[in-house]
């Protein structure tokens, strides 16, 4: 039996082989570098009882149904006869320097696995099947144990306007599986997954955390084996290597683990994406987006007004969105022609350019290039570059181009390539509207080659990931793109909500927020402007209303606001956020400076409290022994005796203080936030 393993300063795995696939023995908490390897996993092993086989078969890396696995194996494929593949893989050594591969064989199959140390605490594990004849794959997925004592599994469901659910459930028996079809991570599978200890919080409790970083939908299978083992698998979704082919890959897995509470997988997430992201303008602008306010009404003295009007509020960027190509007067037309339309822009875009750029703001535009209108020159000239059969179910009047094809591509590249080249535009909104009609990996990976190209033909162009809002949202996306727009819901209360839940992996800096019209348009809710500015101002900020309805007072508050986050977004978007506990009804964060100097606290009220009064909002992650300054910024409404002693004055406290007891927050009245700054001095 052979041993290795593999440390970071949050976790050790250790992978051992009998001359058969490796195995992971153990992944949990680090161990001591003496540790004896051969002991651990030998006091580990359980014992046999009626009713088993004569030896436990083992959980390997790629769960192989060949050694009598119980449960679902890691790799289902078929050979040219059709013949279930069931490959009686031997242990062929390992490379070992920045990562350790272990090599395996079997007769024409050759199967490398790699762990690796990534920076933060996190592993990274993915694998590689080769072939010498075309194999057809049903799915290829690594395999975990769960730590027998994580017993809570949290995913991710959600829907347009609503991304980013958390659904945990208590891992008993059977299995749990999904298998993301929509041919993009999506809303209702963003890849990221928790196990923790029951009932973990923010701060407390024991946690791992897993993610798949892949634009093109994952499957994922929890099980739990007869003998009380439980399995974790992550691959690309099933069935979506759609043609027979002699290489495969996993997307690389990261991996994280703490044992304080989610913020401590959470973090070293934040961290990790916003080292991968492609290198983006500093400081991050202000965006001003214009689709909230005209759609596809694009009239320049109107849109010159516009601009105007949010650069006085502190824009920096100004994006045209949707309807400036073929004759897009709505949604049912003109995706794929992508020039310029002449009834609009009689001038192409240099007016508008010259008008944004005189004030002081830089210009952004949006392509939808994965798609085309039926209604379009380009499918008029080219119908057989569709995917899918011709009488498909449309989605927004749209079908999906072949991004598998060559010719599409070049096609894609040629007119976004002339449209970048002609005009000065720094930023790319790029969306993504109708889900494939399948599962279909060769489209990730012609969206991926697509972008790859444009971007080394511009690098001075920064690109956003769009799919109906967050419904292309990875860490395979995130290295290409430096912003998500995380949501086409501007609700401040929902918006709130599912930027929280999606700091499980993502940073600020990364994360689109937009302060949306006064009566938002995907809710019908209206909703106090100190609130929508604020939600905006804890991520990479922007507006997306019509700056011409708003009131002398409503642009006071989006100035004051706005003018904030231009003098702290430096130290905030390089910073960590860290979820604080709070009851049902608030919603509480800390971003802290990655000095750990400064930070600030967004706690919101969205509901009523059960309690008269809410309970004291606990730090975390402070110096015990420092003191800190505390001040209200912003002074929530409630009840004319609400005060406490931190909405009268400034409060000088321990960290220790701050995390062991905390400080009163007044009652304030529901759908307001309190925003507090913290320095250590
Ligand atoms: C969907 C996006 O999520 C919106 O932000 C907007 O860009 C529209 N598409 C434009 O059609």
């Amino acid at each position: 039996m052979s041993f290795w393993r593999l440390d970071t300063p949050a976790q050790t795995m250790v992978l051992g082989s009998d001359g058969g696939m490796a195995c992971c023995h153990y992944w949990g908490a680090p161990l001591p570098r003496d540790t004896d390897l051969a002991a651990l996993v030998a006091a580990g092993a359980g014992g046999l009882t009626g009713g088993m086989l004569d030896a436990l078969p083992p959980l390997s890396l790629i769960p192989e149904a060949r050694r009598s696995f119980p449960g679902q194996p890691g790799l289902v494929a078929f050979d040219d006869t059709g013949a279930s593949l069931e490959p009686d893989w031997q242990f062929a050594g390992t490379d070992e320097g920045e990562a350790l591969t272990l090599r395996h064989t079997a007769p024409g199959l050759r199967l490398d696995i790699t762990l690796r140390a990534l920076a933060h605490g996190l592993l990274g594990l993915r694998a590689q099947l080769s072939s010498d004849r075309p194999l057809r794959l049903h799915h290829l997925a690594l395999a975990l144990p769960v730590p027998d004592h994580l017993d809570d599994l949290t995913e991710f469901a959600g829907r347009w306007t609503r991304e980013f659910q958390p659904v945990t459930t208590r891992l008993d028996h059977g299995t749990r599986l999904r298998d993301a079809r929509t041919g993009r991570s999506g809303h209702e599978h963003p890849p990221h997954l928790i196990l923790s200890t029951q009932g973990a919080t923010h701060t407390r409790g024991e946690a791992v955390a897993l993610h798949y970083g892949w634009s093109g939908g994952h499957r994922m299978l929890v099980e739990t084996l007869p003998e009380g083992r439980r399995q974790i698998q992550l691959g690309h979704a099933s069935g979506s290597e759609r043609d027979a082919a002699t290489e495969f890959a996993t997307a690389e897995i990261w991996l994280a683990r703490g044992d304080q509470g989610l913020n401590s997988v959470a973090i070293p997430f934040q961290r990790a994406i916003r080292d991968a992201l492609p290198a983006a303008r500093q400081p991050r602008p202000v965006h001003y987006n214009g689709w909230e306010a005209i759609y596809f009404r694009h009239d320049p003295a109107e849109l010159a007004e516009i601009a105007g009007r949010a650069a006085a509020l502190g824009a920096e960027r100004f994006v045209l969105d949707d309807g400036w190509f073929g004759r897009r007067d709505d949604d049912t037309s003109s995706l794929g022609d992508w020039t310029i339309d002449p009834r609009k822009h009689p001038k192409g875009f240099a007016p508008l350019i010259a008008k944004v750029h005189a004030l002081g703001m830089r210009f952004g535009l949006w392509f939808e290039p994965e798609m085309v209108n039926e209604d379009s020159d380009l499918f008029r000239a080219h119908p057989e570059w569709l995917l899918g059969p011709a009488d498909q179910i449309r989605g927004r009047n749209q079908l999906h181009l072949d991004m598998a094809r060559a010719d599409v591509r070049n096609y894609l590249f040629d007119r976004i390539d002339a449209i970048l080249g002609a005009w000065d535009i720094d930023y790319v909104k790029w969306d993504h509207n109708r889900l494939t009609p399948w599962p279909d990996a060769a489209q990730t990976r012609g969206v991926y080659a697509l972008m790859d190209r444009l971007r080394a033909a511009h690098p001075s162009v920064e690109w956003e990931s769009c799919a109906s809002g967050g419904g292309r949202i990875d860490a395979g996306i995130l290295t290409r793109c430096a912003r998500v727009w995380l949501s086409d819901s501007n609700d401040a209360l929902e918006r709130l909500r599912i930027q929280h839940e999606a700091a499980a992996f993502l940073p600020a800096c990364a994360t689109g927020s937009h302060v949306g019209p006064r009566e938002c348009h995907t809710s019908g809710r209206i909703l106090p402007m100190a609130l929508r500015v604020w939600t905006a101002a804890q991520r990479h900020m922007g507006f997306e209303m019509d700056p011409r309805e708003l009131t002398e007072a409503e642009a006071a508050t989006l100035s004051r606001v706005t003018a904030w986050w231009r003098a702290n977004r430096d130290w905030m978007m390089a910073g960590d956020i860290w979820r604080l506990d709070r009851p049902a009804g608030d919603l509480a964060e800390m971003q802290l400076a990655a000095d750990g100097a400064r930070f600030v606290i967004f706690a919101a009220r969205i509901a009523t409290s059960a309690p008269m009064q809410p309970p004291r909002l606990r730090l975390t992650a402070l110096d015990p022994d420092a003191p800190y300054l505390l001040r209200m910024l912003e002074h929530p409404p409630g009840h004319p005796a609400s005060a406490t002693a931190l909405s009268r004055g400034d409060l000088i406290l321990s960290g220790a203080v701050l995390m062991a007891q905390g400080v009163a927050l007044p009652p304030a009245f529901p759908q307001t936030i309190a925003v507090i700054e913290g320095e250590r001095l």
